[in-house]
C-alpha cells in the first residue's frame, strides 16, 4: 500500500513539474506532444509555388466569376432597381408575348392565388380562414407601384409576406409582374375600355 502512495505523490509532483501549476504562465515554447497543425504544408497568400507553370499561389477566378453583390449588364433585370429607385418597366432582356403573360397567369395562379385570390383583389382562400391581412393588388397604390417594386416585393418579401425567389425563377418573377398588371387593368377597367360594338351588344 505504501508503494501506492508514493507512486501517486510521484505523479503529482512530476505533472505539475511539468504542465506547471493552473494558471501559471510560462514564456517557454509549449510541451508539444502532438503538433496540432501548428505546422503544415500550406502556401502564405501572394506567395511563390513551384508547383503552377506561372509560379504564384494564388490561382485566378474561373472565367465569368461574378463577385458576391455584383451584377452584370441585367442589373435591372435581377434587381428591379436603377441606381436606388426601382424602376417602372420590363428589363430589355424580356420579349413581351402573349406566352409570357400566359406563363405569368399560370405561376401567379399556382403560387400568389392562394392568399391573394385569382383576382388578385385578395379574396381568396387563405381569407375564409381568417387571414384577413392579404393586400389587395388592385387598389390604386399597389396599381401606381413601379414594376420593379412588385419585382422587389416577390424577390424579397415585404412585411408578413416571405420571399418567393426559391420558388419564381427571374424570368417567373417579371411574368407574374406583368400578369399582376392585366389583372389590375381587368379590375379597375371601366365601360369606356369597350368597343363601341361591344357596348351596344351589352346595353351599356
Ligand atoms: C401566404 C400568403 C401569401 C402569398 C402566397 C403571397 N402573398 Fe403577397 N402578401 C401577403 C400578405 C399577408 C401581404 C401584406 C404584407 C404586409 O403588409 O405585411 C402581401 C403583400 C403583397 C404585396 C404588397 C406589398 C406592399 O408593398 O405592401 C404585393 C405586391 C404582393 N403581396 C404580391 C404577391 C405576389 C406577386 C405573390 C406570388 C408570387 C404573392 N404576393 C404571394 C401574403 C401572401
Amino acid at each position: 500500500m505504501r508503494y501506492v502512495y508514493l507512486i501517486f505523490i510521484f505523479l503529482v509532483i512530476s505533472a505539475v513539474s511539468i504542465l506547471g501549476f493552473r494558471g501559471a504562465k510560462k514564456t517557454a515554447p509549449p510541451l508539444e506532444v502532438f503538433d496540432d497543425m501548428d505546422r503544415m504544408p500550406k502556401y502564405m497568400p501572394q506567395g511563390e509555388s513551384g508547383f503552377f507553370a506561372d509560379g504564384r499561389t494564388d490561382r485566378l477566378p474561373v472565367e465569368n466569376t461574378v463577385a458576391r453583390g455584383t451584377y452584370h449588364e441585367d442589373e435591372y433585370m435581377q434587381t428591379g432597381k436603377l441606381g436606388t429607385e426601382f424602376g417602372n418597366s420590363m428589363p430589355a432582356e424580356i420579349e413581351v408575348n402573349h406566352a409570357f403573360i400566359d406563363r405569368g397567369e399560370e405561376r401567379y395562379n399556382i403560387y400568389c392565388a392562394v392568399c391573394h385570390g385569382l383576382a388578385g383583389n385578395g379574396d381568396s382562400m387563405t381569407k375564409k380562414y381568417g387571414m384577413l391581412v392579404v393586400a389587395d393588388l388592385t387598389q390604386p397604390n399597389f396599381v401606381n407601384y413601379p414594376d420593379g417594386q412588385l419585382y422587389d416585393v416577390i424577390t424579397n418579401g415585404k412585411g408578413l409576406m416571405y420571399s418567393y425567389a426559391d420558388k419564381l425563377s427571374v424570368e417567373d418573377r417579371w411574368a407574374v409582374v406583368l400578369y399582376l398588371r392585366a389583372l389590375q387593368r381587368a379590375a379597375n377597367g371601366s365601360a369606356d375600355d369597350l368597343t363601341p360594338a361591344k357596348r351596344e351588344e351589352l346595353g351599356l
